[in-house]
Formats: C-alpha cells, structure tokens, sequence
C-alpha cells in the first residue's frame, strides 16, 4: 500500500559542505511535507544495519565509514507519490549521471559521497522511518 511517505537522509558530506538549509528549501519548494526530522550521528552498528543490504558490496566498509564520519539530517517526508518524486527530485546515484536541477547533480561530487538518501520503496521507507524515529517522533 502506498503511504505517500518516503524517508531521507542529508548524508554527512552535504552537512559539512553547509547545504542542509539549501536542500530542505529544495525538498520544501518541491511540495514536501517534513512530518520528521533530526540532526544525529549514526554509529557503526547503525550504518552496518541500516546498509546491510550493501554488506557483501566492495564499497561497504568506506559507506560505514562516511555515513558515520559526522551528523547526518535525518526525516520523514509526505507528498503524494513520494518515494518516486523524492528520487526523481535527487537524481542518479551517481551524480554525474544526475539530471539538471536535480539535488545530487546540485550538491554531491562523486557516486559514493552523493549527498542525500532517498528509500526506494513503500516498503522500505517505513522500515527506514522506523530505524531514527518513534512513532511519537512523527507528525
Ligand atoms: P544510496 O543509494 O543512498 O545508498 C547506498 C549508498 O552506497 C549509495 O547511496 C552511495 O552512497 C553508496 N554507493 C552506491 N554505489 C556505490 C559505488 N559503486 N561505489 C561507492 N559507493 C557506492
């Protein structure tokens, strides 16, 4: 069932560059709704969880490495059709193949530092929600 929610994370290479402001006025003009959000620090055992998918990849261990090197925004956002308009709103995953305009094409330099996150399903944006917030934490 589609939730019309999708989970992102502006990851620590746009935090330390000064973009969270610049990108959340992004994701707002974009018709996004924060229903959560968070400035955190994910641990080692965080990343590894929440990348366990990826943990067999060859770039595993430098994803862990750079997604807990500094704080992370973390937050839930509504829209209808959300997980498919918030990755078109950020582009590729590697930024060079980014189109214009687009958040990574904007921000991110290279495939493995590429800025922003954004769940690639329904399904997974609820379970990623769910890692950093409460459901308190949700509005
Ligand atoms: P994302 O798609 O948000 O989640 C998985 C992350 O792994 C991805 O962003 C990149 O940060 C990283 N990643 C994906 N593919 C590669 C790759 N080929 N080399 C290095 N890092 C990658």
């Amino acid at each position: 069932m589609a939730t019309n929610r999708t989970f992102t994370m502006l990851k620590p290479d746009a935090v330390e560059k000064g973009h969270i402001g610049a990108i959340l006025e992004k994701i707002s003009a974009s018709g996004f709704r924060i229903v959560a959000m968070k400035l955190t620090q994910m641990t080692t055992k965080d990343a590894q969880a929440f990348y366990a998918i990826h943990s067999e990849r060859p770039f595993f261990a430098d994803l862990v490495e750079y997604m807990t090197r500094g704080p992370i925004v973390a937050a839930v956002l509504e829209k209808d059709n959300a997980v498919e308009d918030f990755r078109t709103l950020i582009g590729a995953t590697n930024p060079a193949d980014a189109a214009e305009g687009t958040i990574r094409k904007m921000f991110a330099e290279s495939i493995s530092e590429n800025a922003v996150h954004g769940s690639d399903s329904d399904e997974n944006a609820a379970i990623e929600s769910a890692f950093h917030f409460s459901g308190r934490e949700m509005f």
